[in-house]
């Protein structure tokens, strides 16, 4: 039987990818079923791609839905997570979060401790580490193509929502405390960091807010002004268990950057990610290996080195729901865990923390 689900928060991202691609999966796997918003205009759109789904537009009637909901996509604004998920486990879905999973250690605890309780499963996404690209270069690491992997250096950031002049959702929550470019566009960064080397230690970070005001872009707000309340830009240490380390660089202050997004060094090889290649988990990517034989000949790049076993669908957002639907489907274990997005959040919190008081945080949570 297909997978009932539901769907809270019909805008942008709803209706760029998650609806499309559920589509995409096909009704005999996954059927829309319910499709919830407080603006009925998004649940018409939502509707439009699912015409035998239900529209609500007040939450208890949506979790109420007759003929029940077997999977909740969370797709509101980051402030809005917590009490969404926690909502829909205790009515007894499995829930698939965007990130980040809630705003504090304590609210990402209960959540793992609700979804435990009730037999559930809570998927939390960025699902970098779903890609195929991410497995395949964990199986390289494994297997010791690198040699020893002792550093991850990660770049990622631009000016933020204010200036996507298509933009059709709220850009004034981005730049709220407790979300800025960390919770933003750092968290794959740091989902596929831990991913690939397991738990931090300790979290050192300096940054602040370069642009205390922002100004909107988009056609529709154009002109009016945002409060900036989170750093826009963030430089973040982290150390590891087994001398390793790894630095991010997060950003709403930056206009353009050819900085690849990922690369990692080991004692015999690297491995880099540019923007080009990054969003596309399919996509390729440059690998350096080491030759310390006499000849040294194998030494050297392979640029555009093909990702094997391409998922159908390949873009970093398409991975999780990929996975989430064949965990369900199977039994598989659940990538995408709440333990997993906890430990971010710990990251993430602490490095704000640390950027303002100067001092390292040491991290607590493990997965
Ligand atoms: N925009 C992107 O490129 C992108 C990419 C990846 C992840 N995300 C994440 O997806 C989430 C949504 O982002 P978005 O860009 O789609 O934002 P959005 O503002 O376009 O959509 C959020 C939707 O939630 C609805 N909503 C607000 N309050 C609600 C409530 N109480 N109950 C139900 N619905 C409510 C809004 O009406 C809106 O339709 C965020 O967590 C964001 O970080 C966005």
């Amino acid at each position: 039987m297909a997978i009932r689900v539901g769907i809270v928060g019909c805008g942008y991202i709803a209706q760029d990818t998650y609806l499309p691609v559920l589509a995409e999966i096909g009704a005999d796997r996954v059927k829309v079923v319910a499709a919830f918003d407080t603006a009925q205009e998004r649940v018409d759109v939502a509707l439009d791609t699912f015409p035998e789904a239900s529209g609500y537009t007040a939450y208890d009637a949506f979790l109420a839905h007759q003929g029940g909901l077997d999977l909740v996509f969370n797709l509101t604004p980051a402030p809005l997570h917590r009490e969404i998920t926690a909502r829909a486990l205790e009515a007894g879905c499995h829930v698939y979060s965007e990130k980040p999973i809630a705003a504090t250690l304590q609210e990402a605890t209960e959540l793992t401790a609700i979804t435990r309780e009730n037999g559930l499963s809570l998927f939390v996404a960025p699902s970098t580490i779903t890609t195929a690209r991410m497995l395949s270069i964990k199986d390289r690491m494994e297997n010791g193509d690198f040699g020893h992997v002792h550093t991850i250096r990660a770049h990622i950031g631009g000016m933020g929502p204010a200036i996507w002049r298509t933009y059709s959702g709220d850009p004034m929550v981005f730049y709220r405390e407790g979300v800025g470019p960390m919770v933003d566009l750092g968290v794959y960064m740091l989902h596929t960091i831990t991913g690939l080397f397991g738990p931090a230690t300790r979290v050192q970070a300096i940054g602040g807010i370069v642009y205390p005001e922002r100004t909107i872009l988009i056609e529709r707000m154009y002109g009016e002004k945002i409060t900036v309340e989170a750093p826009d830009v963030l430089s973040v240490n982290l150390t590891f268990e087994g001398r390793r380390f790894a630095h991010l660089f997060t950003s709403y202050a930056v206009p353009a950057s050819k900085a690849p997004f990922f690369e990692l060094y080991g004692t015999m090889g690297a491995a880099s990610i540019a923007g080009r290649q990054w969003y596309d988990g399919n996509s390729t990517t440059d690998f350096y290996f080491r030759d310390e034989s006499a000849s040294g000949k194998s030494e050297g790049w392979q640029e555009d080195v093909a990702t094997p076993n391409p998922l159908p669908i390949g873009g970093i957002l398409e991975s999780g729901i990929l996975h989430a639907v064949d965990a369900l489907e199977n039994g598989t274990p659940n990538a995408l865990t709440p333990e997993h997005a906890t430990h971010v959040l710990e990251i993430m919190n602490g490095a704000v923390a640390s950027a303002e008081s100067g001092r390292p945080v040491d991290l607590t949570t493990t997965f």
